[in-house]
């Protein structure tokens, strides 16, 4: 009897380790994969929130997250506090799914809850992740240079929205790399202190482009970016950020217990 318990134990076990490894698995996949449909969505929490007794908002933080547990075997949502870096937001969120929709039905569903109803939606970007499009003509060893590790894990987050000139778009691809691979030999010295990703965005929102990155160095980021505003390609950025979000990479457990204090 005893030793048939312990067996159930273990398959139990395995079946659960087995799940998180599936889930964890497609994380990998939604991060990395071209043709996923990103969807970064920031709230501002209402003066009407902190109203609500303390035992109300606990109530209702749980409830909005159990609609991200919910969806969480569809998609991957990471979650990010602007509160006190920003006075135009407090959080955000960035989902990843195979479907924008999925996007769309989460974020409702979110709105829907007792929190979410006590937010303001500041703004909405998307995107899609695409494969790379200059870097296959790079010089080999600046192709090299690019495979340096990411920081593995980080503090901040920073999110640029984009926006190119219609020259840029009108330009034909060889002058465009060789533009793109100034931009990249102004970058190469942050590889190892900042992890990027970019999203693909023209005809799906006003922008074009939605960068992503993660670092511990904001000092390095600040020299990054002032590299970059000093290259040819800059000229065509139209718009870069407005608006910027600068933030802390926070669990969804930390972000909700901050608003239910
Ligand atoms: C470690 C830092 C960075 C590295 C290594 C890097 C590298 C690259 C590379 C290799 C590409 C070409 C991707 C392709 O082949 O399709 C690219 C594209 C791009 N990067 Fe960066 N970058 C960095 C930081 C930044 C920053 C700080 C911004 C602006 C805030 C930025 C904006 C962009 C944009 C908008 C594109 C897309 C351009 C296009 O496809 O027309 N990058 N970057």
């Amino acid at each position: 009897m005893r030793q048939r318990s312990i067996l159930a134990v273990m398959v139990l076990t395995f079946m659960l380790c087995a799940q998180i490894a599936g889930a964890e698995a497609d994380r990998e996949k939604l991060l990395k994969e071209p043709g996923i449909y990103a969807t970064f969505a920031v709230f501002k929490v209402g003066d009407e929130w902190w109203k609500l007794d303390r035992d109300a908002r606990t109530k209702a933080v749980a409830e909005a997250k159990s609609v991200f547990q919910k969806y969480s075997e569809q998609m991957t949502i990471d979650t990010y506090l602007l509160r006190g870096l920003s006075e135009k937001a407090d959080f955000f969120l960035r989902i990843h799914s195979k479907e924008m929709s999925h996007n769309q039905n989460v974020l409702i569903d979110f709105m829907g809850t007792t929190f979410g109803k006590a937010l303001k939606n500041t703004d909405t970007f998307n995107g899609i992740t695409k494969a790379l499009n200059y870097v296959p003509s790079f010089p080999e060893e600046l192709k090299t240079e690019l495979k340096t590790p990411p920081p593995p894990s980080s503090p901040y987050v920073l999110v640029v929205p984009i926006r190119k000139d219609a020259e840029w778009w009108m330009m034909p691809h060889d002058p465009r790399a060789a533009l793109m691979k100034e931009h990249t030999d102004a970058t190469v010295a942050y590889l190892k202190t900042v992890k990027r990703k970019l999203y693909h965005s023209s005809g799906l929102d006003d922008l074009d482009f939605i960068t992503y990155f993660e670092t511990a160095k904001l000092d390095d980021f600040n020299n990054l970016v002032i590299g970059l505003l000093k290259v040819k390609e800059n000229r065509h950025n139209k718009r870069f950020g407005d608006p910027l979000l600068l933030g802390t990479i926070r669990s969804l457990d930390e972000i909700l217990e901050v608003f239910s204090r």
